[in-house]
């Protein structure tokens, strides 16, 4: 299972001793770890998230009428092997039918982005029902995002529900099915020829020249309630995993491995954790591209540092290079570990999901199987699994966040 990759270790010195592992693109994965200790502030207090805006987003998101907490599956062929006590996945590939888990974040910002904007020019705050029903004003406004794909499909469907139109700002090399989900929801679709981060300053500055509204789920300096409210949105999934593992009466989570792109969903899910849980968090291991390695550079140095494109990975919902600022400000001291990948171990991981080695057999995309394949690697290792702590007793969350697009 773990045939083929081997394991370098960074930022460890401090805690650890040296790590000692040769460096080498394929074949490895990274590991990095904090290089200091530091006090937990939760997302509450950092300002990530508020809690009476995640008990609205979560409320509003369940009173949709396709609303459906998502299966969490659990994988015991997996822990078997793995030697862990048990491993809890939640599959988002179905989410919303819009195939991630963005579909809780952009959606929700664009229904809330349109009140804002309808009470500013009309003094007069709609409600939900009132934009489904057709607004005059809200048809004139169009709403701009960039995306890998997914955020824009999500606010593109936001977007069609509320009654504005929309443009999405996709990378040159995004495959054609990507587009035409987007398109299918009456949005305009737009190339970037660039990395992720450059697409969003594009966005921005689109919106600047056409009087547009931006709804981006990454914050930047002086650009960060629309960003927060998505997080809130992505609470609604850490909420429905709790309370399935409460309602199984599983053991709580002692481990969940979660996907890093910007950092809002590890921000938003690892925030409402915290929120519930406090003391009794699982470790939480960000897992990200072996070029978009942010989270790994930040950890190692002790301070935000980005990565560089080009980032050359097809998990393209992780390929940033700059972690959205306020959800940074808690993942800075929530974050126990990030592991960076090769490819060949999201191959793996989403091979032996669509073949129903695992358990029930989950189609996922590059992004959506980074977590699987990562925990195939890291827990089949020795060094980390003595540095991860895991043993017979863990409970390890992944999340498959994407579906496959063909
Ligand atoms: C499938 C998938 N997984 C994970 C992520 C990471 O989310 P974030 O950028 O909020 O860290 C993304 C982001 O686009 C995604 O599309």
């Amino acid at each position: 299972m773990t045939e083929g990759h081997n394991l370098r270790v960074e930022g460890a010195q401090a805690k650890h001793g040296p790590a000692g592992f040769a460096a080498m693109r394929d074949g490895f994965i990274r590991l990095s770890l904090p290089v200091r200790d530091r006090p937990l502030r939760t997302a509450l207090e950092t300002g990530t998230l508020t809690s009476a805006g995640g008990a609205d987003a979560r409320e509003t998101l369940r009173s949709w009428a396709s609303y459906e907490s998502t299966p969490l599956v659990s994988l015991p062929v997996l822990a078997t092997a793995l030697g862990v006590h048990a491993v809890s996945c939640k599959d988002e590939s179905a989410r919303f039918g819009i195939g991630s888990f963005k579909a809780l974040g952009g959606a929700f910002a664009v229904l809330r982005a349109l009140q804002d904007e309808v009470e500013r020019q009309t003094g007069h705050r709609p409600s939900a029902s009132a934009l489904r029903d057709g607004s005059p004003v809200v048809a004139e406004i169009t709403i701009v995002t960039a995306s890998a794909g997914n955020h824009g499909r999500s606010v593109a469907w936001g977007s069609e529900l509320f009654g504005c139109r929309c443009v999405v700002v996709l990378p040159v090399d995004a495959i054609p099915p990507r587009a035409a989900a987007i398109e299918s929801h009456g949005a305009r679709v737009e190339r970037f020829d660039g990395a992720y981060d450059e697409a969003v300053g594009w966005a921005r500055s689109q919106a600047e020249q056409n009087g547009w509204l931006v709804v981006s789920d990454t914050a930047y300096d002086g650009y960060e309630d629309i960003p927060r409210r998505i997080m809130e949105g992505y609470t609604l999934l850490a909420e429905e995993m709790l309370d399935a593992i409460a309602a199984a009466e599983a053991r709580p989570l002692t481990h969940l491995l979660i996907q890093g792109g910007v950092g809002g969903l590890a921000a938003g899910v690892c925030g409402r954790m915290v929120e519930r849980l406090g003391d009794d968090r699982p470790r939480f291991v960000v897992v990200e591209p072996w070029k978009a390695d942010c989270f790994g550079r930040s950890l190692r140095a002790g301070h935000l540092v980005t990565a560089d494109p080009p980032f050359e990975t097809e998990m393209g919902g992780l390929a940033a290079g700059v972690p959205s600022t306020i959800a940074w400000d808690f993942l800075e001291t929530a974050l126990d570990a990030a592991v960076a990948l090769p490819e060949s171990v999201w191959i793996s991981g989403a091979a032996a999901l669509g073949r129903g080695d695992l358990g029930p057999a989950i189609e996922a995309g590059p992004s959506g199987a980074a977590g699987v394949g990562a925990l195939l690697v890291l827990a089949g290792l020795p060094a980390s699994r003595s540095l991860l702590e895991f043993d017979e007793h863990s409970h390890v969350g992944v999340l498959v966040t994407e579906k496959r697009f063909t």
